[in-house]
């Protein structure tokens, strides 16, 4: 695929990486270069050898989100700077691609449809819900809802390898489920439905095989990385007793990938890009 008419924002994040090595002719922008917030920057960008816009950024520290800084942040970048971005869509007709998260939903649900309505819980979940309502409004989008992010950055893989090498054996939420997501899935599935030119719309997208706890998943990556370490089990209203300005978080975040797969899209095992990951991180 052509990939010279591509702009990826947010090119410095966890899937921007991903997305700058699966198209390196693209035009890359982190916020130094292409601030999404900034309505005169994006007016002044040049726009005319875009027809395809990948937008990888946003606000991220769910925790964050909760203070009064984070929540003035969460809501410019998620939802105001996925507005302005819709808007140059719109207007020149350039189709864009942008991502969401289960958080949009409450987690009551034990698998969540692209089509059941939104209920976010807390002030990330929420301004990631008026960002998908904005980019909804452009006729050429893809969002693409994803849940529990794994690429190069910070992350839940690369923390419980790090506590794994000192030989802590942790104690890990067992009540919240859902598939881990590597970047290079999601850039395979954005690169999918690019080529295929898929029906426009809104996409579920994680890695497949069998959902798992954080508990669970922790002890997949220690057995992967051969740490012979004991992980406790507890809930998420006991792990977070006490420590105030957290963030809810959805009890359920497993995705439906039947709409993803009915494009000809297979997912691969979360176990198995786990395994891979943890080969390319150096650590034993
Ligand atoms: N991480 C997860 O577990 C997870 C789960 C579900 C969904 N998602 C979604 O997946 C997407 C990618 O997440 P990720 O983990 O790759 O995020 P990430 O690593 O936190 O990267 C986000 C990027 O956004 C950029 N950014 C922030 N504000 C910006 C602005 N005003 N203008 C332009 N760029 C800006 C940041 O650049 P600077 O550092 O230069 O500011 C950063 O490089 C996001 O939409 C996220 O909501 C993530």
């Amino acid at each position: 695929m052509d990939d010279s008419s591509i702009l990826i924002i947010g090119a410095n994040g966890q899937l921007g990486k991903a997305l700058q090595t699966r198209y390196p002719g693209a035009v890359a922008v982190d916020s130094d270069k292409l601030d999404i917030t900034n309505v005169d920057a994006i007016y002044h960008f040049d726009w005319s050898n875009v027809k395809t816009v990948i937008n990888a950024a946003a606000y991220t520290n769910v925790d964050g989100a909760e203070t009064p800084e984070g929540r003035i942040l969460a809501w410019r970048i998620n939802s105001v700077g996925a507005a302005n971005l819709a808007r140059v869509a719109i207007g020149r007709d350039i189709q864009i691609v942008h991502v969401s998260t289960d958080y949009v939903f409450d987690g009551q649900q034990a698998e969540h449809t692209e089509d059941e309505p939104f209920s976010p819980l807390g002030v990330y979940a929420q301004s990631k819900a008026a960002g998908d309502i904005a980019v909804s409004l452009a006729s050429k989008h893809y969002i693409l809802r994803t849940s529990w992010v794994i690429g190069d950055g910070p992350n839940f893989v690369r923390t419980m390898l790090e506590l794994g090498q000192k030989g802590v054996a942790p104690t890990v939420v067992a009540d919240q489920v859902g598939r881990l997501t590597f970047t290079s899935q999601l850039v395979n599935a954005i690169d999918h439905l690019l080529t295929k030119q898929a029906e426009f719309g809104t996409y579920n997208v994680s890695n497949g095989g069998q959902p798992a706890s954080w508990a669970d998943i922790t002890r997949t990556i220690f057995k992967q990385a051969e740490y012979d370490l004991t992980v406790t089990d507890t809930t998420t209203s006991e792990y977070f007793a006490g420590k105030p300005g957290i963030a809810p978080r959805p009890l359920q975040s497993t995705l439906a990938l039947d709409k993803l797969q009915a494009t000809g899209f297979t997912p691969t095992d979360w176990r198995s890009d786990l395994e891979n990951y943890i080969g390319n991180q150096h650590v034993n």
